[in-house]
């Protein structure tokens, strides 16, 4: 499996990854099973699986198939009700739901379809929050987050709040946020659902970056063939089972598909805004 990793070429920058190692993924024979009053709904039904530091993996299957349960397992954010989980080698399907928040915390960065962004909140302070769960010192964590901010290419939109900021832009914060920690694993649970085409391959350029330049273990949920190609493996996922599981061969390199796109028209999006340097505009009106 090791011959899929690509990005140990490449170097881990100072800011991102050169702490710790990239994830290392194991399930063994995974079940999860709702309880839904007198009603059991299996929502994972056996899956083993094996990640390698440095993939970039596209989860696709049906609606209903147990995509964002696997997703929800990776991050920790559940736990299996059968089965094991072993992430860099320590088995994380026994720990409780706090020693599962701290790695959370420190391993793994979450993107989710709708943003998840606190309205209120200045973009610099959405991507600020996860450094204060993490224990980061008070003289830093604005660092960080400026940082984080940069590498997505959002540094002037620091002091906007979402509502001032375009669907894509607000991905963008949110994978700021979920950077900010230095995580190892970064797992998007369908980051391009709410996005034009356009935007999308914005965003799957960001996520190749970060899995081609920093070495970054990618795992993203979608439903659309084509942003799967981005990836570098794909897993298709039917009635809980892990049906197929192929190289994608050809893959498409975002920052090489960018250039053939439509240009956006200045009056698409953002109207409040001037438009800044790579900006997600979108003419398709399906901002959240
Ligand atoms: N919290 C829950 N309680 C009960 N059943 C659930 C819960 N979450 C998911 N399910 C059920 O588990 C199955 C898998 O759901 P899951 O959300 O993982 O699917 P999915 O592949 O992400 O679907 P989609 O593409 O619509 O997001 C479905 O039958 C769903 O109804
Ligand atoms: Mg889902």
């Amino acid at each position: 499996m090791s011959s899929r990793i690509s990005a140990s070429s490449t170097s881990p920058s100072a800011t991102l990854g050169a702490s710790q190692p990239t994830a290392t993924i194991r399930l063994e024979n995974i079940y999860k099973i709702y309880s839904l009053g007198e009603v059991q709904v299996p929502a994972l039904r056996g899956v083993s699986l094996e990640i390698d530091p440095g993939e970039f993996i596209a989860v696709m299957g049906a609606s209903g198939s147990g995509k964002s349960t696997l997703m929800n397992i990776l991050g920790c954010l559940d736990r299996p009700t059968k089965g094991r989980y072993f992430l860099d080698g320590r088995d994380v399907s026994v720990l409780t739901k706090d020693e599962l928040a701290a790695i959370r915390s420190h391993k793994i960065g979450f993107v989710f379809q709708q943003f998840n962004l606190l309205p209120r909140t200045s973009a610099l302070e959405n991507v600020e929050l996860p450094t204060i769960y993490a224990g980061v010192p008070v003289q830093e964590r604005a660092k960080r987050a400026e940082e984080a901010l940069e590498r997505v290419g959002l540094s002037d939109r620091a002091g906007h709040f979402p509502s001032q900021l375009s669907g894509g832009q607000q991905q963008r914060v949110a994978i700021a946020r979920a950077l900010v920690n230095n995580p190892s694993l970064l797992l998007a649970d369908e980051p391009t659902g709410n996005l034009d085409s356009r935007t999308s391959v914005e965003i799957m350029e960001i996520l190749q970056g970060l899995n081609d330049q920093h070495g970054l273990t990618v795992v993203i949920v979608t439903h659309e063939f084509d942003i799967a190609q981005y990836a570098k493996r794909a897993l298709e996922f039917r009635d809980g089972k892990l049906r197929r599981d192929t190289p994608i061969q050809n893959r498409s390199i975002a920052s090489k598909v960018l250039p053939t796109l439509p240009a956006v028209r200045a009056d698409d999006d953002e109207p409040d805004f001037p438009a800044g340097p790579a900006t997600g505009g979108n003419g398709s009106g399906s901002l959240a």
